[in-house]
């Protein structure tokens, strides 16, 4: 049987392939409106690219070769502070789009609703970012970028549960421990408008990792296990090293992610 409106996971597919980063964002957005409209067909047998195209700017560095930002007093600081968080978001367009065209078609519809849904969220963020860089002279390209962001999604490719544990569990939850400093550091600079933009990520945030959490919960239970456990052992196994306090425990609480979980990994 044919049916006359696009495969979701085509689109997801073409997004992933977009470089640039406007052009990017655009199609991460469009793709969840339309999938959430009805305009796109339940069907991902297309496969996700090993990696997402990247645009030509920013260089990508490895971590340890990256210019010290400094505490963002000075204006070049300031920058290179919004210049990193942009990146961050940039590459999680891709990987909320990842996991729903990797996993949507062993997940179901509902997931896919979830995940095109963080898409969108983080193409807004990296749209907000872009802004401010603009505001500040600068924009995004302008400075290298860490090119660790993908080697998680690399190594949990193969099962979703690795996925959910590393990318939503132990990455994004990684970000609610960080940005209240980064809003305080912010706010004592009087800029009240990154304030805002980081306000709301953080909020965005904890209900990307709720989803994350949910969702890991129902593959724990279809796998007869238990969450905690499978967590822990998924973490050990792709995330090698221990996880780095001190931890946002309210945030992550009120995103489904009980101390008892990430107690036992602290290095
Ligand atoms: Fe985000
Ligand atoms: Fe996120």
């Amino acid at each position: 049987m044919s049916d006359a409106k696009p495969a979701v996971g085509d689109a997801i597919r073409a997004a992933l392939l977009i470089g640039e980063p406007q052009a990017k964002l655009f199609a991460a957005r469009r793709i969840a409106r339309d999938w959430r409209l009805g305009r796109l067909f339940f069907d991902l047998t297309a496969p996700m690219p090993d990696a997402p195209a990247r645009p030509d700017r920013p260089e990508l560095l490895p971590p340890g070769r990256m210019p010290r930002r400094g505490k963002g007093g000075s204006e070049r600081g300031r920058i290179a502070l919004w210049h990193a968080i942009a990146h961050i978001e940039f590459v999680a367009i891709d990987l909320a789009l990842d996991m729903a065209g990797r996993f949507g078609a062993e997940m179901g519809e509902a997931f896919v609703s979830d995940f095109l849904a963080v898409a969108a969220d983080e193409a807004m963020h990296f749209a907000l970012l872009e802004r401010k860089l603009r505001a500040l002279g600068s924009h995004y390209g302008a400075l290298p970028a860490h090119d660790g962001l993908w080697q998680a999604a690399r190594d949990t490719a193969h099962d979703v549960a690795a996925r959910l544990a590393v990318v939503p569990m132990v990455l994004e939850a990684r970000g609610l421990d960080v940005t209240p400093a980064t809003i305080e550091r912010v706010r004592h600079l009087g800029d009240r408008n990154g304030t805002l933009i980081l306000e709301r990520i953080l909020d965005d945030e904890i209900r990307h990792v709720a989803v994350g959490a949910k969702w890991f919960d129902k593959v724990s239970d279809r796998r007869d296990e238990m969450p905690r456990e499978l967590w822990q052992k998924l973490v050990k196994l792709h995330f090698g090293g221990q996880l780095k306090g001190p931890f946002n425990d309210s945030a992550r609480r009120s995103a489904g992610l009980p101390r008892e979980f990430y107690a036992a990994l602290v290095s």
